[in-house]
């Protein structure tokens, strides 16, 4: 499965769910999770994310292993996303910044 990483909480530029093909994006307040039940690693959205957050499960960078656990959790509670929407005020500034797991709201 692929997974989102910390990059994009705060940002949720979300071009990641209009390519992907069986809809398995969801989303919460100020991150989107994919479930990994319904992802068929077709690699799509992982090029589209235009800060990378997008990771192949065992291809995540050292650190982001624990979004694999929150992925799962949270696509079992949130919504289908399918349509690009605006991104979140400033998230070119969030973009940038690190260590934002504890920003992620539920
Ligand atoms: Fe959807 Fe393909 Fe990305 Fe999985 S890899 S979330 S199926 S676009
Ligand atoms: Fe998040 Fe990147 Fe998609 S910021 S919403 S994973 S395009």
């Amino acid at each position: 499965t692929y997974v989102v990483t910390e990059a994009c909480i705060k940002c949720k530029y979300t071009d990641c769910v209009d390519v992907c093909p069986v809809d398995c994006f969801r989303e919460g307040p100020n991150f989107l999770v994919i479930d990994p039940d319904e992802c068929i690693d077709c690699t799509l959205c992982e090029p589209e994310c235009p800060i990378n957050a997008i990771y192949r499960d065992d291809d995540l960078p050292e650190g982001q292993e624990v979004f694999l656990g929150i992925n799962a959790e949270l696509a079992k509670q949130w919504k289908p996303i399918i349509q690009k929407k605006d991104a979140l005020p400033d998230a070119d500034e969030w973009a940038q910044v690190k260590d934002k797991i504890d920003l992620l709201e539920r």
